[in-house]
């Protein structure tokens, strides 16, 4: 069950006295684990696994209804012990203006199982409708290439390509989210949007230059740049997607989207991750939502320390999509004025050694 290789006898020796030099070194914690256990520092221990509070029970309101199958909203995150403070919050949050709370289903996908992570949302949200799915990773390591931002080419990133395969048949329609973002709205808006004929509904961004996501590898072959042809394609972001999960599956779009990344491998055409094989198959033909669902870029793009502030107009999601992250700058005291928004979403408990010990 294992995914991550474990490091050869003499490495793991070798990395144990590396890290019992920093920790000794740059802390003033006692040093209690035994080399062995240090080494096993790249897959997080039980002991790795943060600890958040209990979320209270949220309810249905009146105009609900039975939370019968055929009200379900399903949500769709991946989860991944990195960004595990993040996935909570965002949990938190939808509950939170949830009109029907007891109508959400949420699907996570994880690349290897995580006893304590699954036990950690049971134990912070008791009352959360959940199932968890394995992304297997070997899936879609051969089809990564390096992009400028190395959190970008984890397999997981990747998931959500592969979502439509791995949910259900039976879920019809599915909204997938990023980690690193916050609902200050009733997601019931953001499922009941309006498909018409398209596979995914997205905010998008018309304004943006569209002709550096791809390189000059790319525009200049023109068997590869007319697969723009007819269509006005228009930057979107791939962390905020209502997605016609039936359509999807139906129109092999899963293959479509490989397809991208086998020649991304052969020919570097884009810089970034898996938003590009996207763009490449479905700019232009995504339905068209309210900016308002994807307030997206409070990361700061790639520049660290860059802060950013808010677009004028209403906000119903906010997201730190970019390089820094608001638990992150909370932590070191160096945040940024939207941070202050995540926040109230925050459950990690940084006070369990006062508690526990
Ligand atoms: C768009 O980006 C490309 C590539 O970075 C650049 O060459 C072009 O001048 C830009 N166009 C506009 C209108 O800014």
């Amino acid at each position: 069950m294992a995914f991550w290789s474990s490091p050869s006898l003499p490495l793991l020796g070798l990395l144990s006295l590396f890290l019992l030099t920093t920790i000794t070194t740059t802390s003033a914690a006692p040093v209690t684990t035994t080399p062995i256990r240090l080494g096993i520092i790249r897959k997080p221990s039980p002991d790795n696994v943060p600890i958040f509070r209990e979320a209270p029970a949220f309810r249905n309101g009146e105009t609900c209804g039975s939370p019968a199958k055929d009200h379900q909203i399903h949500v769709a995150m991946t989860l991944d012990a990195n960004y595990l403070r993040g996935t909570m919050a965002a949990v938190l949050s939808i509950l939170q203006h949830s009109t029907c709370p007891e109508s959400l289903v949420f699907h996570f996908l994880w690349s290897r199982f995580e006893p304590d992570i699954h036990s950690s949302i049971k134990s912070t949200f008791p009352y959360l409708n959940f199932k968890v799915y394995r992304f297997d990773a070997n899936r879609v390591r051969g089809k990564i290439s390096k992009s400028i931002r190395q959190a970008l080419d984890q397999p997981l990133n990747y998931a959500r390509v592969y979502l439509a395969d791995i949910i259900p048949t039976s879920v019809k329609r599915v909204i997938y989210l990023d980690s690193d973002l916050v609902m200050v709205d009733d997601i019931a808006k953001l499922w009941e949007v309006d498909l018409g004929d398209k596979v995914i509904a997205a905010p998008q961004y018309c304004h943006a230059n569209f002709t550096q996501y791809f390189t000059e590898a790319f525009w200049s072959d023109k068997s590869l740049a007319k697969t723009f042809d007819g269509r006005n394609p228009c930057y979107f972001n791939t962390g905020v997607m209502v997605v016609d999960a039936e359509r999807w599956r139906q129109g092999g779009y899963t293959q479509k989207v490989e397809e991208w990344m086998v020649v991304q491998k052969q020919k570097r055409i884009y810089h970034l991750g898996s938003l590009p094989p996207f763009l490449l198959v479905l700019a232009g033909n995504i339905k068209a939502i309210d900016h308002r669902w994807n307030q997206h870029g409070l990361g700061g793009d790639n520049i660290e320390g860059k802060c950013r502030s808010l677009h004028p107009g209403p906000i119903s999601l906010l997201h730190w999509s970019g390089k820094g992250k608001p638990w992150l700058r909370l932590d070191s005291r160096k945040p940024c004025t939207v941070d202050h928004l995540w926040a109230p979403y925050d459950l990690y408990r940084s006070s369990k050694h006062t508690f526990e010990e």
